[in-house]
């Protein structure tokens, strides 16, 4: 898969990611708000990893900062052969009365900048004849839970529908989606999903990116972690929408 560019590399799923692919002996180009956790980062990859390591800063939410990383997608000196489009967040708010700026925020974030970057990575890899786009969704696509369940299940669709696109071209197109991971998501939105789920609802960032990973290297279209979230996403997909609505209050990325 040669260099890896891993969007929200800063923290979380991201980090994990970026540790994960560098100990493989990728080269890895980080991308998130934060330079001084992406320079630390990377510093701490070189040294561990002896990969080169690349600090991108960029906030996914500004169309110019999109169109940096795209052109970055689209160079080719060190060329991307996995895009790890994981940047993410939750939106921690009701829809109704809520700060609707927060919402086009988490939308530009987790369905603008997939897109764009999901069309740069895809057109650069089908003129090479390879590579990989992985695309972080949720196991929330499959419920009724708010905007972020929407967004979710969008990247989730998107990736579906680029899968059959790429068939033939060497590209592959995955949709990762995990359930409820132990990282600074919840926090940063302000959730108290610790005390709300049971130890067995949570995953860990270390399990969730292996099985990612060793999902995209056999060209898996959705990638479920854990077991018990692939009997879980069985059972949203077989159950009645309207008991799944009914299900809002348990889902996965709220309190
Ligand atoms: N944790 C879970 O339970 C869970 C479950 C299902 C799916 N997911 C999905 O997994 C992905 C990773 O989330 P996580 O759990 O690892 O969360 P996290 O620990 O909070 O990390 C989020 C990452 O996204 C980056 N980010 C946030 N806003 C950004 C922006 N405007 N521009 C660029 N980067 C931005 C953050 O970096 P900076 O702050 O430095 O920009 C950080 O590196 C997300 O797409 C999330 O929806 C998480």
């Amino acid at each position: 898969m040669g260099t890896a560019l891993i969007t929200g590399a800063s923290a979380g799923l991201g980090l994990e990611f970026a540790w994960q692919l560098a100990t493989a002996r990728h080269d890895v180009v980080l991308v998130a708000r934060d330079t001084e956790r992406l320079e630390r980062l990377a510093s701490q990859l070189r040294a561990a990893a002896g990969v080169h390591a690349e600090v991108l800063t960029a906030d996914l939410t500004d169309r110019a900062d999109v169109e940096r990383v795209a052109e970055r997608l689209r160079a080719t000196e060190r060329p991307v052969g996995l895009l790890v489009n994981n940047a993410g967040l939750g939106i921690g708010q009701r829809f109704v009365g809520g700060d609707l700026a927060r919402e086009e925020a988490a939308l530009d974030l987790m369905v603008r900048a997939v897109l764009v970057l999901s069309h740069a990575a895809a057109g650069a890899m089908t003129e090479r004849g390879r590579g990989a786009i992985l695309n972080v969704a949720s196991v929330a696509a499959l419920t009724a839970g708010g905007t972020y369940a929407a967004a979710k299940a969008w990247v989730r669709t998107f990736t579906e529908g680029l899968a059959v696109e790429l068939e033939g071209t060497g590209v592959t197109a995955t949709a990762l989606c995990p359930g409820l991971t132990r990282t600074e998501f919840h926090d940063r939105a302000g959730l108290r999903a610790a005390e709300t789920y049971p130890e067995i609802a949570w995953l860990s960032a270390d399990r969730v990116v292996a099985t990612a990973l060793a999902d995209v290297r056999r060209g898996a279209v959705i990638s479920t972690p854990s077991l018990r979230y692939q009997v879980a996403s069985g059972l949203l997909r077989a159950m009645p929408r309207s008991v799944v609505r009914r299900l809002g209050d348990v889902r996965p990325d709220r309190d």
